[in-house]
């Protein structure tokens, strides 16, 4: 555990190869806070400036659903980020322990966008938009992006040959930030990687299920995701057309800012709310790639509830939170096909 004056640490909640995570009180005024430090005691200057970004971005950054930044201390040799707790998990862990209706995954989408907008509107690109991004508590339903560590001001678009300067995580990494496109980065990087963390909000699998960096880069480049409703046939097909969408190759391809994403997933929720249904849309953006495409429309049951892991099964006592049985048939399918690949 870590000793730093004025904080009384209580529990390490993360611990990565080079960072350590821990749940803490700031004594003077009760306040819980979260302490991020590097590992290492002589670290990298790089992971020096992601923690230096991450305090000096935020400190100016007006947005409600991002944790309030309170402090980066020198303690001995590192560096430790003090910020505002909302006693939360986040959504990558929530989802392996927690189970969450349809309509509840949905208002968690939907705070999701809101609040990435709030982050564009502020001319910032977040640059690791994925569900360990994301803190929810479901007490309280409060939701917040976190990790700001590879963010970027907006002012225009990345050049072409710096988009590596947006670091991320490739299993959500748009195809022009793996800097394999020849293509400017801009604010649209996010919302690919968003389309990838609802991917796997909504049906437990990642996009591309490869953990092969060059075959994740080509994935992301040239191969079309199975459709999240194929892959699993309990989510709705509307909503697996907005996901699709957000994972199109060509930024110009997906929704141009979150207002549209957001105005969409909300339809779903209000049609879930009304009807107990979301019937793919005849008119938005979503529904004319169906009607393009020749995909029947057809309404989903609404009422389901998702498993540990994004399973539609139920777990068996004994059976592993991620075992293969207590996923549906047609995503064991599609792993044994990924893994035979
Ligand atoms: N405010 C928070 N509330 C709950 N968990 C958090 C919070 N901040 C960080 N964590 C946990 O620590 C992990 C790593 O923190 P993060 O800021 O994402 O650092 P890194 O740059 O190492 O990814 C998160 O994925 C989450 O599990
Ligand atoms: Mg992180």
């Amino acid at each position: 555990m870590i000793d730093i004056a004025g904080f009384q640490v209580e529990e390490k909640i993360y611990e990565s190869v080079r960072s350590v995570v821990y749940r803490a009180k700031q004594i003077e005024g009760d306040r819980p806070v979260i302490l991020k430090t590097l590992k290492d005691e002589y670290p990298d200057p790089q992971e020096i400036l992601r923690y230096r970004r991450e305090y000096e971005t935020t400190r100016h950054l007006n947005v409600a659903g991002i944790p309030q930044p309170i402090g980066l201390q020198r303690v001995s040799n590192r560096l430790v980020l003090i910020t505002e707790d909302i006693g939360g998990q986040d959504l990558k862990k929530l989802l392996k322990t927690h189970t969450f209706t349809l309509r509840q995954l949905l208002k968690m989408a939907v705070d999701t966008v809101r609040i990435l907008g709030e982050i564009h509107a502020a001319n910032l690109i977040h640059g690791d938009i994925k569900p360990s991004n994301i803190v929810f508590n479901s007490q309280t339903n409060h939701l917040q992006i976190i990790d700001f560590g590879s963010s970027r001001t907006l002012s225009g678009a990345v050049p072409v040959g710096e988009t590596q300067m947006l670091a991320g995580t490739l299993s959500y990494m748009s195809p022009e930030q793996t800097g394999r496109m020849n293509r400017p980065v801009d604010w649209r990087t996010d919302l690919y990687s968003l389309g990838a963390a609802l991917y796997e909000l909504f049906t437990g699998n990642l996009p591309f299920e490869t953990t092969d960096a060059l075959e994740l880069v080509h994935a992301h480049i040239a191969r079309l995701p199975m459709m999240p409703s194929e892959l699993d046939a309990e989510v709705p097909v509307g909503l697996s057309d907005i996901i699709m969408k957000l994972l199109s190759k060509n930024p110009e391809d997906r929704y141009q800012s979150t207002r549209g994403i957001e105005a969409d997933l909300s339809e779903c929720l209000e049609r879930l709310k009304t009807t107990g249904r979301i019937n793919p849309f005849p008119s938005g953006p979503a529904g004319r790639i169906r009607q393009i495409s020749g995909i029947p429309q057809t309404g989903w049951p609404a009422k389901r509830t998702r498993y540990p892991g994004g399973s539609l099964r139920p777990c068996q006592p004994g059976w592993e939170r991620n075992d293969v049985r207590c996923r549906s048939d047609r995503d064991r399918k599609n792993r044994s096909r990924s893994r035979s690949r």
